[in-house]
Parts: C-alpha cells; structure tokens; sequence
C-alpha cells in the first residue's frame, strides 16, 4: 500500500483526494505546518516517509497575487523549493498542480505540453516557477489543470449556484463570455491522478483537465440549467469586468502524452451539482 502525503489539506483538491485515497496510508498536512517553512517541511516528510507527495498547496488568489507579489513568490516558489529540498535523497515522487495561466491564450486552441509558456500575471507566473523548481527532482511530475470547482470549498460554480438560488424574480446574473477554457471537476482529477500514478507514469509535464472547453458564461448557464433554477445569465467582457490580474482569453488544455483523460467539463458539472443541490 501507497504512503501519501498531501500539502494544502482543506483545499478543494485536497479534498477530493482525501476523498479518492479513503482507505489508504495518507497524511494531510497539518493546517499548521506551512510551505514556507522549510524545516518544519523537512521534518515533516522524513517522519512519514511518503511514497508520494501530492502538493496541492498554494496561493490561488490569482487578483490578490497582483497586489501581493511576495506572499505569491514564497508560497508558489519558495515553498515548492522547500518541498522539493525535503524530498531529496529520498525515492519520493512529487505531484506538483499547475495552471493554464502559464498560457496567453494567443494560440487560439487547446494546449499541449510542448507549447510555449507566456503567463501573463503575477500568480501564473510564480506557477510556471514553481513547475521549474519541481521538474529539477528525478521523481517530479507537474499536472497542468483548470478552472478548477468541487463541491467543497469555494469556487466559480458554488458561487453562480448561490447566487441563482437567492436571486430575485426578474434578477439576472452577469458572467464572461470572452474566456475560454477547461474547466475541471476536482474528483475527475483526483481520479485521473491515481491512475496515473498506479499505471507508473513517467516524471515529467502532463496536461489533466476536464475534456472540451467553454466560456465562463457558458459554464455558469450549464449550472443553472442543471439546477433547474429559471434564471438569465447575460455575457460580458474581461475589459468590462475590469479585475487587477491579466488572464489568458483562449486556455483550454489536452494533452500529447500517454496520460488518462477526463471526462467532460460538463459531466463534471453535472455531479457537482447533484451533490451541492441534495434529493428531495
Ligand atoms: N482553483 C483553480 O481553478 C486551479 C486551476 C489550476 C491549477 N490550480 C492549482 O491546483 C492546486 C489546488 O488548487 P485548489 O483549487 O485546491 O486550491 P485551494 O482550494 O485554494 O487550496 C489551496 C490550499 O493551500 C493552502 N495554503 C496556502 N498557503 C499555504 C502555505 N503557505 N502553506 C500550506 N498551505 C497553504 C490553502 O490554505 P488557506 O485556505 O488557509 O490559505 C488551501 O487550503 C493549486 O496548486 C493551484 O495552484 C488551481
């Protein structure tokens, strides 16, 4: 049996691979033990001893980074050093999880893994370091996903859900239609990821996301009509929208490499939204 150690415990994908690994020998890391710290890092790993470490942790607020560059960089890079540092002379792999912001959206269809990286804000680019730091371990493997939604914690689809559900009579809801991208159920990820890890996939740079592509808009009228609540969402523009942090208008991702594929985007929504709205 597999010895799993997870970073980031109590965030959404942490969840779903708490969930995922039921059963198995796995850690989550303390909520008190921080990235950023090296040695309580250190000695943390080399008392469980994990085969695997999945590093879920990170800063993820892609707008509050553009206001907060060095808390960013010491999360996403220097903690994603300090990960790495503690595995070294170990046979540990690391699981790192990546973002489609590493793209600029420019190609204007999905991405493979060798496309060329251009993030265009601050999160995206601690992201892309943070690839580099764990790509320098022999057992590194970095998972490129996206627009990620669970039914735990807090993301696009349970906010849209929550809105519809307390909206008024005649409200509307105003979502992006100029961003396309993959978004990605956490338990289809989680998922994937073990299988890949059980078939022994290779140390390197993998893109998983939820299959096909859609705007946010479209993703938000998927969520509504899944919950059967009788509300218009109208599309607007990034510019009207006007948040801090640049974000690629075309990150859809797929992949090139021998790797398991998700389901649809949409299949994901689905059995988000039948656990978020209960039976009866
Ligand atoms: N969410 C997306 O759309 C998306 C898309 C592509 C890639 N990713 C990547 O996928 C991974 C998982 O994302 P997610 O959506 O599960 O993120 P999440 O829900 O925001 O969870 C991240 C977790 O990391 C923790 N964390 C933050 N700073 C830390 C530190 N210094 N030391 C230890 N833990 C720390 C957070 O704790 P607090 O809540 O207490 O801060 C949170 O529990 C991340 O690496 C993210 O960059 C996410």
């Amino acid at each position: 049996m597999l010895r799993w150690f997870v970073t980031g415990a109590g965030g959404q994908l942490a969840t779903a691979f708490a969930k995922t690994l039921e059963g198995e020998v796995f850690l989550s890391q303390e909520a008190a033990l921080d990235i950023r710290d090296a040695d309580a890092i250190h000695a943390a790993v080399h008392s469980f001893a994990p085969d695997i470490v999945l590093h879920t942790a990170a800063y993820t607020d892609v707008d509050g980074a553009e206001a907060d560059p060095a808390l960013a960089e010491a999360v996403n890079v220097e903690g994603t050093r300090n990960v790495i540092k503690a595995v070294r002379g170990t046979h540990t792999t690391v699981v790192y999880f990546s973002t489609d912001y590493v793209f600029d959206g420019a190609k204007g269809s999905p991405y493979v893994e060798s496309d060329r990286t251009h993030p265009l804000g601050v999160y995206a680019r601690t992201k892309l370091a943070g690839e580099e730091e764990v790509l320098s371990w022999v057992r590194g493997i970095v998972v490129r996903t996206a627009w990620l939604y669970s039914d735990t914690g807090k993301n696009f689809v349970k906010t849209i859900l929550g809105a519809a559900q307390k909206a008024k009579a005649g409200e509307h809801l105003t979502v992006v239609d100029d961003q396309i991208g993959s978004p990605t159920y956490a338990g289809h990820l989680a998922a994937a990821v073990d299988e890949a890890l059980r078939q022994g996939v290779a140390p390197g740079l993998y893109h998983m996301a939820g299959s096909g592509y859609c705007s946010w808009c479209e993703l938000a009228r998927e969520v509504v009509q899944l919950a059967g609540i009788d509300i218009e969402v109208v599309p607007t523009t990034t510019a009207e929208l006007g948040r801090p942090a640049p974000r690629p208008a075309f990150s859809a991702l797929t992949s090139e490499r021998p790797i398991p594929r998700l389901p649809h985007w949409a299949a994901g929504v689905a059995e988000a939204v039948d656990r978020l709205i209960p039976l009866g």
